[in-house]
């Protein structure tokens, strides 16, 4: 027997429960997983409170993982019982053990450990997309990040300072600031007590940014917009204070490009997938990027870990224990 959290609502995060599950042997071209570390992401929150649909109720959400390969189903070639692996966007995570295809699973090297592998692999490889692909970051640019003290924004920070990008990054708190100077960001700003906007321009002379990375929607989207350098890319690829309104998209500037992106379209295929993977693990072995776990939770705990990141205490990435 083992255990799992389960959901039987959706709604705040006194809907998630701690249940027994029994675990079948995995099927054809499925692996067991014995889970060592969970990630803890922000769209895991749409889905628990129904802003996000699920396929059926009750569920177990939590898109991200890692562990060891305890049993392999018919045709399984991709790994062994005994391989150390992680996996992102396979949702499930939220359990000790699960039935996983194997073709989701990544490898992990033996520099990367478990606890780093679940906490940064979907927002490593959302990072390289966005860096990599929506709008390819060259040396000399200079780019803005929302939330850069969060998961995703940490991590953006580092692999944007190493592309040789200025790295101007907005934050909540003066603590949040120091985090994310910490990881390469050049020039953070408190857009709780700043214009935003107005500091991008001071600081580029007016200028603007290359890329804006969004990912805080209703909230910042317009101002967004309004510090992108003529042939400048905003990549919307999340909305944490709300999602913007259909209006906003027709004030889109001129000469600017928009894309609205998701990891889903850039790991379609296996090879996708290991390719952001060896990217992201390639960046971390050169200490170019590190994978920071600013907070750990027990999985059973997992409504206190969403509390936090509703409320905006959390910094760079969390992992829950099983
Ligand atoms: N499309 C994709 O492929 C993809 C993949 C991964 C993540 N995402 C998106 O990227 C964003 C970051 O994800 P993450 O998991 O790394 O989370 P995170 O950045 O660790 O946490 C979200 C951060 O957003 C900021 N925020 C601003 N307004 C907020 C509000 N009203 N409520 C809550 N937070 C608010 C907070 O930072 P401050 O306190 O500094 O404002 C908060 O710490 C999320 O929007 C997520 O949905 C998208």
């Amino acid at each position: 027997m083992s255990k799992a959290i389960i959901q039987h609502e959706t709604g705040g995060p006194e809907v998630f429960k701690w249940e027994d599950v029994t675990i079948s042997d995995p099927g054809a071209g499925e692996v067991r997983l014995r889970q060592t570390a969970v990630g803890l992401n922000f769209i895991d929150t749409h889905l628990r409170d129904g802003s996000y649909p699920l396929a059926s109720l009750p569920a177990t959400i939590g898109f991200e993982g890692a562990g060891v390969v305890e049993a392999v189903g018919d045709g399984v070639s991709e790994v062994s019982v005994g391989d150390r692996v992680g996996y992102c966007f396979a949702l499930g995570a939220y359990t000790q053990e699960r039935n996983i295809p194997a073709g989701s699973l990544i490898p992990l090297p033996d520099g990367v450990g478990d606890k780093e592998a679940a906490a940064g692999l979907l927002k490593g490889m959302t990072a390289q997309y966005l860096l990599r692909q929506a709008y390819r970051v060259k040396a000399g640019d200079t780019v803005l990040i929302h939330a850069a003290a969060g998961g995703v924004g940490t991590l953006v920070c580092q692999w944007a300072k190493h592309l040789g990008a200025t790295v101007i990054g907005t934050v909540s708190s003066e603590e949040k600031a120091k985090s994310a100077a910490a990881h390469g960001c050049d020039h953070p700003i408190n857009y709780e007590t700043e214009d935003f906007a107005e500091r991008v321009q001071d600081i580029t002379g007016g200028k603007g940014v290359q890329a804006v990375y969004e990912s805080i929607g209703v909230k910042t989207f317009l101002q967004s917009l309004s510090v992108l350098a003529p042939h400048g890319t905003l990549a919307l690829f999340g909305h944490a204070s709300g999602p913007v309104p259909d209006e906003y998209f027709a004030k889109i500037p001129m000469d600017r490009y928009y894309i609205r992106t998701t990891l889903g379209a850039y790991t379609a295929t296996r090879e996708d997938r290991l390719t952001l993977a060896k990217d992201f693990f390639d960046v971390v072995a050169q200490g170019a990027v590190k994978i920071e776990i600013g907070q750990t939770f027990p999985l059973k705990d997992v409504g206190r870990a969403h509390a936090a990141l509703e409320a905006r205490k959390t910094t760079g990435q969390t992992v829950l224990i099983p």
